[in-house]
Parts: structure tokens; sequence; C-alpha cells
């Protein structure tokens, strides 16, 4: 495992391959093997960094509260280790989150942006009730409760019923996820800022992916952040769920792809 001190953490990461750099920002409650695939696809011409945000994976997590920008501001502070100045920043769902608090405290450092199955609004109250209530039974019972109840939120019904071998390894990565790192984002997601008057300042070249089944961040998510970035590119994936990547592979690499050789 290749990790770095970052303030009061120990944050595990991957570097991988050569070229214009390439960060992949997980979403919430997995980590960096989510992107497996993808460091695959797009390392043979890019350097690709991936992160464990805090709490998730091999890094270490934080008591409290795990906010969007502390997340960003680790994610900066690695790229100031790595020697990058600028990269396209890649999140998806949570990572999504990540990646827009990146764009509003780091805007130079970006030379592009990947948004999948994300948006930009904040939490709704009720949102935030559910999220405290889930902090509170990770810690108090495990992971085992919310990973019953999210994956058929994150997954089509067919991934379901025809494809054991991403439901399990959605299922494995929300079981490894430390109760205590899962709470402290949760509560860190509860209170992110609404960033729906950040999408028209972004002004570098963005691509906004989403399965057309997506449950989590439904398509008009997208959408509104497609109309509100200009120039901002749309893919939605048929027959794909919140969880696009792993439903749809080589559609979203490929998609990934293009974008990157477009936006250099
Ligand atoms: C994620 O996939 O990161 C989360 O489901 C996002 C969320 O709960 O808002």
């Amino acid at each position: 495992m290749t990790s770095i001190r970052i303030d009061d953490i120990e944050m595990a990461y991957t570097d991988t391959g050569a070229g214009r750099p390439v960060v992949l920002i997980h979403g919430y409650p997995f980590n960096r093997s989510l992107w497996n695939e993808q460091v695959a696809a797009l390392s043979a011409g890019h350097r690709v960094i991936v992160p464990d945000l805090r709490g998730f994976g091999e890094s270490e997590g934080s008591e409290g509260t795990a906010t969007m920008n502390r997340m960003a501001q680790d994610v900066a502070l690695l790229m100031d280790h790595l020697g990058i100045a600028r990269a396209t920043i890649a999140g998806l769902s949570m990572g999504g989150y990540v990646a827009l608090a990146f764009y509003k405290q780091f805007a130079a450092r970006v030379r592009a942006l990947i948004l999948a199955d994300t948006r930009a609004q904040a939490d709704t109250v009720e949102g935030k009730q559910t999220r405290a209530q889930q902090a509170e039974k990770a810690l108090a019972e495990g992971m085992a409760g919310i990973a019953d109840a999210m994956l058929p939120k994150l997954l089509t019904p067919e991934t379901v019923s025809k494809r054991p071998e991403i439901v399990k390894r959605v299922r494995d990565m929300m079981l490894k996820t430390k109760p205590k790192g899962a709470a402290a984002a949760l509560r860190g997601m509860a209170e992110r800022d609404d960033q729906t008057p950040l999408l028209a300042k972004i002004a570098v070249p963005t691509l906004i992916l989403v399965g057309a089944e997506d449950a989590i961040t439904p398509v008009g998510d997208s959408e509104q952040m497609h109309q509100a970035i200009a120039g901002s590119g749309l893919v939605v994936l048929e027959n794909a769920g919140h969880v696009s990547n792993l439903e749809r592979t080589d559609e979203f690499n490929q998609a990934l792809l293009e974008f990157l050789q477009e936006s250099n």
C-alpha cells in the first residue's frame, strides 16, 4: 500500500501510468477499488491517481465529521505531495460532491471535471435526518444493515438478479468500510453546501455521466447540472443504476477516454 501523512490521517492511494493527471474520487461507502477498471483503461495514456478518502478503504479516519471541503483539501494535499499542479478531477456520487467542493476551493487546479452519478443540490431536511440515523446505525450495528438497504438502490434490478459478481463486489466494498469512516462521511454529506450556484461559474470542460436507472441521484439531477454548466457534455448510460462505472464499464470508459482526448 502507498500512503502519505495528510494532517491528522494516513491516506492510501495508487498512482498509475504517465501523462496528464486524472484523479478518480470514489463514492460512499466504497473505496478506491471502485475505479479498478477505469485505472486499467486510462493509465495507458494518463497518470491516474486514486485516493481512499478519509475513513474509507485503507485510509485512516478522523473523529466527528468528514466534510466534503475537508476531503477536497485532502485531495489537494495529495496532489501537492505528488507534484501535480493541475488535474482532471473525476468523482462518482459522494466523489462528485468532493469534486465540486474541490472546484469551489481550487478552481485553478482543475483542468477538467467529470461528474458521475452525482448532484449539485444539498440534502433536504429529511435527507439530513436520515443521514444522522444511518450514522448512528453504522456505529451501533456495523455496515451489514446499511449494505443490505443500499444494494437495491445502487444497482438495477437486472444487475441484482443476473450479475452476482457485481453485487458481491459492491457489497464487499460496503462491508469493508469502517463504521466510523461511514458515520463521519454521512455527517459530512449532510452538511455539504448547495453547489447549484457554483455550476454557472464552472469554466473548464465538464463531462456528466449518469445511469438511466440511477435511483439515488436520478437523471434529472444530471440534466440540471448539464443545463447550468456551459459547454458540458451529458452521457446517459442505459441499463445502469447508481454505480454506472461498474454496470456499464465499457461505455463509461469510452466516454471518459473520448472526453479526456477532447479536453486535453
Ligand atoms: C454515494 O454513492 O456516494 C452516496 O450514495 C451518495 C449519497 O448518499 O448522497
